[in-house]
């Protein structure tokens, strides 16, 4: 099915609870019914009446706009051919909202906490560009939101610049992450280049932290961003919370203030391969704490900067107990996106082309869609594993007690089929804290 794009800035797209109005640079959306979704849809194609479209669809910008009135019986016939036949999935949306493509698995880096299991391994297989281009202009179609580049350290990959240059001009909100040592200058050049591609650097401590944790010195990503500074480009910066003290968080966050970075985000580590030595593991209480002793600093200390620091991880919300039974309020997308993401709102391509519904997977299950024999869109309605997450996996009694239940199906699908090599297995996942007493 062909999404739809109201304008450059504005998607349209089709859901089974209706439809979904996103901005695409604030990522604002707003929730539309069935007509609603129609009468845009009908005026986005009819280049007269494009403007009331457009005013709607400015809702989603925080704008007070009276829409209803443009949304008369007489004018709104509901009806979907069958080339826009909605195929509603259950517990997904109809397509991605974002993808992360791996083009290569090759590292220049060897850091302790990485995830990825194949990297650097000698018989990794990397598709060709025409793969990822063709990849790309697929995930337009469907209305995707979002394409992360990452790998490997994807700057490695040889035909980076076009891969980047078809994704810039497809767009989608593009972010490349990058480890910032020793990038090409011209690939550097082409990122300065692409307006709609956003570099992510990733940085553990401005000290010699970063050299024990990803064996490279902190000075030379600062350099890459300095550089791509300079020539006036956002710039984004990712840490991984492991041994760092809040110090190191401290001088990180300085330094994207002193030198307006954009966003700054701490990644909640997956300590999914299990393999990686002296990397410190923290609870969802501790990602918590961190979260607020960080915005504590920026208030405290940038008391004059609108400087925003997140956390990001799956499943933080199970450091904040009291919340838990407010989820019920949550609307039939928000219910999609908060929880697990893999293969409801997105998908992962490795380098050879596998699709997983989540990288975490990556150690635990042999995946059966390909993107050179299959159609994304195929992949997306048809995906054996992403079908199985969408059902919902069983619960023990800790879990059926749970508020959060609701959107969080007893953990992490990953950490669970890691753990018990089995999708049918009621234990949840070990790190959550919360109802360990109904067993007890
Ligand atoms: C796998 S890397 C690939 C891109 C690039 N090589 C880099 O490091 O930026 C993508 C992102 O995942 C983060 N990452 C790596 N291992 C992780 C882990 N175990 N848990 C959470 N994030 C991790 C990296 O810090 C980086 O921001
Ligand atoms: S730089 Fe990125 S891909 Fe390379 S080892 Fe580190 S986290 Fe993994
Ligand atoms: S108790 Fe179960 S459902 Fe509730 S947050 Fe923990 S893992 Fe998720
Ligand atoms: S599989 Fe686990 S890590 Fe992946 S999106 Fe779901 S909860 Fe998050």
């Amino acid at each position: 099915m062909k999404q739809f794009a109201l304008t450059k800035d504005i998607l349209l797209r089709k859901e089974s609870f209706g439809g979904l109005v996103i901005n695409r640079k604030t990522f604002m959306h707003k929730e539309i019914s069935q007509t609603e979704y129609e009468f845009l849809n009908n005026l986005g194609k009819c280049a007269g009446y494009l403007k009331p479209a457009i005013l709607l669809a400015q809702n989603t910008t925080g704008k007070k706009v009276k829409y209803h009135k443009f949304l008369r019986d007489d004018i709104i016939e509901e009806k979907t051919t069958d080339e826009e036949c909605c195929i509603s999935i259950v517990n997904a949306l109809t397509s991605p909202l974002e993808i992360a493509l791996y083009p290569t698995l090759r590292c220049n880096m060897s850091c302790k906490f990485c995830f990825v299991k194949n990297v650097n391994k000698k018989d990794n297989v990397e598709l060709p560009l025409s793969c990822w281009t063709d990849v790309i202009n697929q995930a337009k179609d469907m209305g995707v939101f979002s394409i992360s580049i990452l790998g490997g350290e994807p700057t490695l990959y040889p035909d980076i610049i076009s891969l980047l240059e078809c994704a810039n001009e497809s767009g989608m909100n593009i972010t490349i992450t990058s480890n910032g040592m020793n990038v090409p200058q011209e690939v550097l050049d082409a990122i300065v280049r692409f307006d709609n591609v956003v570099p992510v650097f990733s940085l553990q401590s401005m000290s010699e932290l970063n050299q024990t944790l990803m064996g490279g010195d902190y000075h030379r990503t600062i350099e890459t961003i300095e550089y791509l500074m300079e020539k006036k480009k956002k710039v984004r910066v990712n840490s991984v919370y492991t041994n760092q003290t809040l110090e190191d968080f401290y001088g990180i966050i300085d330094y994207c203030i002193l030198h307006k970075v954009d966003r700054y985000s701490v990644g909640l580590y997956m300590d999914i391969n299990k393999s990686n030595k002296n990397i410190k593991n923290h609870t969802f209480e501790e990602a918590r704490k961190l979260d607020e002793e960080l915005k504590h600093y920026v208030s405290s200390r940038h008391a004059e900067s609108d400087f925003m620091v997140s956390i990001e991880g799956c499943m933080l919300y199970t450091g904040y107990p009291e919340y838990e039974h407010d989820i019920r309020r949550l609307t039939q997308y928000e219910k999609i996106y908060y929880g697990c993401r893999a293969g409801r709102t997105k998908l992962e391509i490795y380098a050879n082309g596998d699709v997983f519904p989540c990288i975490c997977f990556e150690n635990s299950i042999q995946p059966v869609s390909n993107i050179v024999n299959n159609s994304l869109e195929e992949i997306w309605k048809n995906d054996e594993y992403m079908k199985i997450l969408r059902k919902g996996l069983p619960m023990n009694m800790e879990c059926e007690k749970c508020g959060y239940s609701i959107i969080c199906n007893a953990g992490c699908p990953a950490v669970r089929q890691q753990i018990h090599k089995s999708f049918e297995c009621e234990e949840k996942d070990p790190r959550c804290a919360l109802h360990s007493e109904v067993t007890e």
